[in-house]
């Protein structure tokens, strides 16, 4: 036994490569150096992020003696929007070359820089162009953070890359791109921390790796090139916070963004599955849940549909470099237990990458065994700036498998450094329209009615294609790759790229009176679904009554009137994501105001809870925990993930829809305020049983408005019992109040939806129901961030699925969560702690 017991860690020499890897006994690794300093910041006591302490850089050794004189510190301005202090609220700006000092070991090190690109003083964002070198590679050139931060849509990010040191120095270089008197470089936060030597780089004696689509070229990753982190993606389930990352503190992000059109077939998981490392994977190399969760192409009965399309996921990344790219993969499935069972090709770029993946094979015949697979990929110099790198998944035929199916786990992707000029640095994105947000971005289309087809694909709105991918798909007819062409109903138009679209689907279609009577079949009364204070909606199509979508016409005598359908075309068609309803287009002609919208097949939340069909089975707690989850990101997103912060003002189970998959989207933007700090509002709106207090009283907005409507919907959700409800005197019963009640008389399982059949496990109530009621503290202060909501739905989910049991093994995520004190942790930072590029 070489286990040596050391300060409460068992150390295990791995004499793999005659490195000793400092191993935690749950597997984690010990970073030898784990540097992270909040740059600006003078304070010698710790701010805590992401579970480390941040100490400011002013009081720390790495800073030159003479840094007053060569650089300044700043405090980013008071704003509203949740920005986490450390270390992303004090910055350093250099107004000429600039130099930290780490003394660390030898080997490979990540590098991890923090921006926050906000106005420091009187200096211009957009003036900060910067240059950063480490130890002889130049990580970033002509970098502009605010045009990155914009072009991505947030507030703020952080940059990964990893150099090897080979003496006892790292030396970081940070300066302007430009002589010019107002140019200025900055940085938030930098972190360095070590990192097993062989977990990317493959070493003299590894074996090297094939160069996809050249035969006979092999490439090998020595310690003479650094790579940048681009994407690290868990495939299926939630993200992984750095917190819950094998020691070295990397983020694993959802694939969703990433995943491409009708491809996202199932995702199969196992939360308490026991996850078999290896020495080729030690336990390090990943989380265990990134090996518990996947994706797959469908269950393995679908085995013909499956030859029939590939599963696909696309990434943005700058032309003319080398890419390493790493696929994680575990068998989930435990009735897989043999060779030849599930073989499928791995293609990347189009070209074949490896063209037999046996996972069993490869996990050494059991399922459960965590394996990887790395390829190196060129990404060549065909045009400026970025391109896709595709990863293809399809079933290998040939080998006539037992099923015929795929799946994966995880991916990362790393930028190798040019070998010439020893660099990674890219292009800067284009300049986005988000800077001007003056009006709404729309674009108006020249057009004839025949070419509505046109329209709807040329309004770039990915959610309007995939459902007819789907149905495609689920008619087993062929589905043509759709990125490059798009070919249906005999029309082949060139699809935008996927930044293209991005872009795209901020631009929202101006419909002519005439199509919208076209689709609606004259505002006909059988197509009519619903009546709101806005108007009636409609339930319509443009094309062949392939695809529906809702169409909503304002009562000319609505009062809510012009200035809500101006903000929910200014808001809506800057916005995207996943629990966002999508804004397809509008039309103002005849003096009508009329939106057009994706339309969600399974209606809104509040009838599911109060006006179910007989024949509608109730939502099954996991069904309605996904959904509340779902509310939490969208709100999330809200709430942090946009550069200008969104207060919704009106969450209510009737403006949360869901969609034909039940994925909750949150509608309904006409009240919403975008975020300009210190929002004071005379006119308090909203709807009854869910408004705030708090708002109520001091008329300040503040996105703790927002949550106190989402505490009101998780209780709404857990007792199926309206937000306001006519008590036996005919007064109104207010909820929140009445819950209140119930707890007070220890009547706690009375509020319980009786249609719950299932059993809700014990510790997933209590937390569920302590967010709830945190959520509706009286003071907004005291209510928690939406990341906070969010990470504790997260593991409530989690509870219910393992039966109580907490994930991970022996580290329970949020022990202090809810009910009493306020945490001390800052868990819901984390949830936006994203990793560029990364788009949403
Ligand atoms: C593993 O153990 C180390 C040290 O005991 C601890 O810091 C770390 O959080 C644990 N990680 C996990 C994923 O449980
Ligand atoms: C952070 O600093 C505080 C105060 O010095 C200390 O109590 C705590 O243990 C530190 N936490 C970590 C993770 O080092
Ligand atoms: C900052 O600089 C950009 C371009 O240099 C300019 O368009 C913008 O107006 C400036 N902003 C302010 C507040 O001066
Ligand atoms: C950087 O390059 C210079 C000159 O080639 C060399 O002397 C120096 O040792 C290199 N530094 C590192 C950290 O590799
Ligand atoms: C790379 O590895 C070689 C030995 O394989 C060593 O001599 C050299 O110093 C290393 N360079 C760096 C930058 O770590
Ligand atoms: C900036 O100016 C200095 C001297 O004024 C010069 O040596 C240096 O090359 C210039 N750098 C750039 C990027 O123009
Ligand atoms: C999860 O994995 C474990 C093996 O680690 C297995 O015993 C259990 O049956 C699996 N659960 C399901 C639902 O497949
Ligand atoms: C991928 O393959 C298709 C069909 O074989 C071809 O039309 C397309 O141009 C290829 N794309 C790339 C990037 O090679
Ligand atoms: C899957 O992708 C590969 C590589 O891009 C392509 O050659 C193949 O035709 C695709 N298969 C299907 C069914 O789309
Ligand atoms: C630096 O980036 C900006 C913005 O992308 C670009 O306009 C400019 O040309 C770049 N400068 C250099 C020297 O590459």
């Amino acid at each position: 036994m070489n286990a040596v017991i050391c300060s409460g860690y068992i150390f295990i020499l791995y004499l793999l490569n005659l490195q000793l890897v400092a191993v935690a006994d749950n597997g984690s690794y010990v970073p030898t150096e784990n540097i992270v300093l909040n740059c600006g910041s003078s304070t010698s006591e710790f701010v805590q992020y992401d579970g480390r302490n941040w100490s400011g850089d002013i009081v720390s050794p790495y800073v030159p003696s003479n840094a007053d004189t060569k650089s300044l510190v700043v405090r980013a301005p008071n704003t509203l929007q949740s920005i986490p202090e450390a270390p992303y609220m004090t910055a350093r700006i250099f107004h000429s070359q600039f130099t930290y000092t780490f003394n660390v070991t030898p080997g490979p090190k990540f590098i991890r820089l923090h921006f926050y690109p906000a106005s420091y003083m009187d200096l211009n964002i957009s003036n900060a162009f910067l240059s950063v070198s480490a130890a002889n590679f130049t990580l970033l050139h002509n970098f502009s953070a605010s045009l990155n931060a914009e072009y991505y849509n947030l507030a703020y990010f952080k940059k990964e890359f990893i150099v090897h040191v080979s003496g006892s120095v790292l030396q970081l270089t940070f300066s302007p791109s430009y002589n010019a008197s107002r140019a200025f470089a900055f940085v938030n936060g930098i972190e360095v921390v070590s990192m097993p030597l062989n977990l990317y780089m493959r070493g003299d004696d590894g074996d090297p790796l094939p160069l996809v689509g050249h035969d006979n070229k092999v490439v090998n990753i020595y310690n003479d090139s650094a790579m940048e982190t681009l994407y690290r993606v868990k495939v299926g389930g939630e993200q992984i916070p750095s917190k819950y990352d094998t020691g070295m503190f990397r983020t694993w992000d959802t694939d969703e963004v990433y995943i491409f059109g009708a491809s996202f077939g199932i995702q199969p998981c196992n939360m308490s599955m026991l996850v078999l490392y290896s020495d080729d994977a030690p336990p390090y190399s990943a989380p265990a849940d990134v090996y518990r969760t996947s994706r797959s192409m469908g269950p393995s009965d679908y085995g013909l549909v499956n030859l029939n399309y590939n599963m696909t996921w696309f990434f943005p990344v700058d032309s003319g470099f080398l890419y390493l790219v790493r696929l994680h993969f575990c068998e989930i499935d435990q009735d897989i237990t043999k060779i030849n069972q599930v073989v499928f090709t791995v293609f990347l770029n189009n070209q074949t990458a490896e063209e037999e993946v046996d996972v069993i094979g490869l996990g050494a015949g059991e399922p459960g065994v965590a394996v990887h697979r790395d390829y190196v990929v060129m990404v060549p110099h065909v045009n400026e700036g970025k391109q896709d790198l595709w990863l293809d998944l399809h079933p290998y035929k040939d080998a006539k498998p037992m099923y015929y199916n795929a799946f994966l786990n995880g991916v990362e992707i790393f930028k190798l450094s040019n070998f010439d000029d020893k660099s990674l640095a890219g292009l800067n994105p284009p300049k986005s329209f988000f800077s001007d947000a003056k009006g709404p971005h729309v674009a108006h289309f020249n057009r004839s009615p025949k070419k509505l087809k046109f329209i709807l694909i040329g309004c770039g709105l990915l959610a309007v294609v995939l459902p007819i991918f789907l149905c495609l798909l689920l008619f087993r007819l062929k589905v043509i790759r759709l990125r490059r062409v798009v070919s249906w109903c005999g029309l082949t138009v060139h699809a935008p790229s996927r930044i293209e679209r991005a872009k795209k689907s901020s631009l929202c279609t101006q419909f002519s009176m005439r199509e919208i009577k076209l689709a609606t079949n004259d505002f006909h009364e059988a197509l009519h679904i619903g009546t709101g204070g806005f108007g009636s909606v409609y339930k319509g199509s443009f094309v062949g009554g392939t695809t529906y979508v809702a169409i909503k016409r304002a009562n000319p005598m609505s009062k809510q009137g012009v200035s809500e359908f101006e903000t929910e075309i200014l808001l809506l068609s800057q916005l995207r994501h996943h629990n966002v309803v999508s804004l397809l287009g509008y039309c103002n002609e005849d003096g009508e105001m009329i939106l057009v919208y994706d339309f969600m097949a399974n209606g809104s939340l509040h009838d599911h809870l109060h006006l179910r069909r007989r024949d509608q089975p109730p939502l099954s707690w996991i069904q309605r925990l996904e959904i509340c989850i779902g509310v939490a990101r969208g709100l999330h997103y809200l709430h942090t993930g946009t550069k200008h912060r969104i207060i919704h003002r009106d969450i209510k189970t009737t403006n949360i829809l869901l969609d034909h998959n039940w994925v909750p989207k949150i509608s309904d933007f006409g009240l919403s305020k975008a975020g300009y700090p210190s929002l004071v509002t005379t006119n308090v709106k909203g709807s009854i049983g869910y408004l705030d207090p708090e708002c109520y009283e001091s008329l300040k907005l503040s996105e703790k408005s927002d949550i106190y409507s989402l505490g009101v919907v998780l209780l709404e959700v857990l007792t199926a019992r309206p937000a306001v409800s006519v008590g036996e005197d005919d007064e109104h019963v207010n909820l929140a109040e009445w819950t209140m009640s119930c707890l007070e008389n220890g009547n706690v399982e009375q509020i319980v939806d009786p249609n719950l059949k299932e059993n809700i496990i014990k510790e997933c109530f209590e937390l569920y129901l302590g967010v709830a009621m945190k959520c509706l503290a009286e003071r907004g202060a005291e209510r928690p961030s939406i990341g906070e909501v969010l990470e504790n739905l997260v593991l409530a989910m989690h509870l219910q699925k393992n039966e109580g049991n907490v994930p991970n093994g022996n580290e329970r995520r949020s022990d202090n969560v809810v009910l009493q004190g306020n945490s001390d942790l800052t868990p819901g930072v984390e949830f936006s702690e994203i990793m560029m590029p990364i788009g949403r």
